[in-house]
């Protein structure tokens, strides 16, 4: 990869960032950057790894996530399948799809009314990204599932038989908040819990629901899922309260928590306005060196 900023350019991007505004001399204590080996070509995993990105907290950054980390494995040199189970549909935004009524995606799929390899498109900006998106319709998919055979089961099996005709290294499967049916479909299709957690106030309140639900699912219907990666999101250096946070999370997750963390940065609010993860809106700012830096971690985790 090219014209990636040195750490020390990087550092000096977060700390004149806008969102930061606090006396420079409060701020000078935690980087978010640690030395973690960022190679040009990211290995492929032994299996394709089905990640479901949730946290029944809102806000906390899991969709940005989503969208970042399959841009950072993308241009690693992976194949990167993106579902858009939230009907907010802002990954598919944010990954410059088509998403209108009509347009088919995870809602057709989940209903069977459409093959999955004829609903998913190709991401605006990058090539090596599938995307299955989520229309308006999708929120109806919550009580329209609940009559149909194999309700939660529905998302795994479609996922399932179109991956035993297209190769991926990673799917990524983007939740809303709440734990209705379609990230119950997530929780059965997936193996690994993509933990997103921001460095605010209760946020590990989001996290305790997160497990119980995580242990129900378990005990019955995906034994196999589990929480094999947390990241810390909007982490701000210059609050004390975040690195409270961080130090918590470390001591909950302390095998699962990146090193990277992701600060906050006004590029990673932009780029999804523009139909791009902030890897392709900011090669040079802070959110694309630890996006990339984060991916890099996952990429290299002895799953
Ligand atoms: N590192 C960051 N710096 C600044 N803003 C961020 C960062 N990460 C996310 N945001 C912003 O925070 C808001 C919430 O992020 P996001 O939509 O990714 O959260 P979410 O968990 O998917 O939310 P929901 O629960 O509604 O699906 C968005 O406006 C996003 O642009
Ligand atoms: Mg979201």
């Amino acid at each position: 990869m090219t014209d990636i900023p040195s750490d020390s350019e990087v550092i000096a991007e977060l700390y004149s960032n806008e969102d930061m505004d606090a006396p420079r001399a409060k701020r000078a204590v935690d980087t978010p950057l640690p030395n973690v080996f960022v190679p040009d070509v990211l290995p492929h995993p032994r299996f394709v790894r089905i990640m479901v990105l949730a946290n029944q907290k809102g806000g906390v950054g899991k969709t940005t996530t989503a969208v970042n980390i399959a841009a950072a494995l993308a241009q690693g040199g992976l194949r990167v399948l993106v579902i858009d189970l939230d009907p907010q549909g802002n990954a598919s935004t944010a990954l410059g799809v088509q998403h209108q009524r009509g347009i088919p995606g995870t809602y057709e799929v989940l209903l069977g009314l459409v093959p999955f390899a004829q609903a998913v498109q190709t991401a605006a900006e990058h090539p090596e990204i599938t995307v299955l998106a989520a229309t308006p319709d999708l929120a109806g998919a919550e009580i329209e599932l609940v009559e149909l055979p194999g309700r939660e089961r529905r998302l795994k099996t479609a996922l399932d038989s179109y991956l035993t005709t297209t190769y991926y290294d990673y799917v990524f499967i983007d939740c809303p908040p709440s734990l209705g049916l379609l990230t119950v479909n997530a929780f059965v299709a997936a193996y690994e819990i993509l933990l997103p957690i921001q460095c605010e106030y209760y946020a590990l309140e989001g996290v305790s629901q997160l497990l119980h639900s995580v242990q129900l699912i378990q005990a019955g219907i995906n034994p196999h899922l589990k929480i094999s990666t947390v990241l810390l999101t909007m982490y701000d250096s210059r609050t004390r309260l975040s690195q409270q946070v961080a130090d918590e999370v470390r001591t909950h997750f302390p095998t699962q928590t990146l090193k990277t963390v992701i600060p906050r940065s006004v590029r990673v609010s932009e780029a999804p306005s523009y139909g791009c993860s902030v890897l392709t809106y900011d090669v040079r700012s802070v959110g694309a060196k630890t996006y990339r830096s984060a991916a890099a971690e996952i990429a290299l985790q002895d799953v």
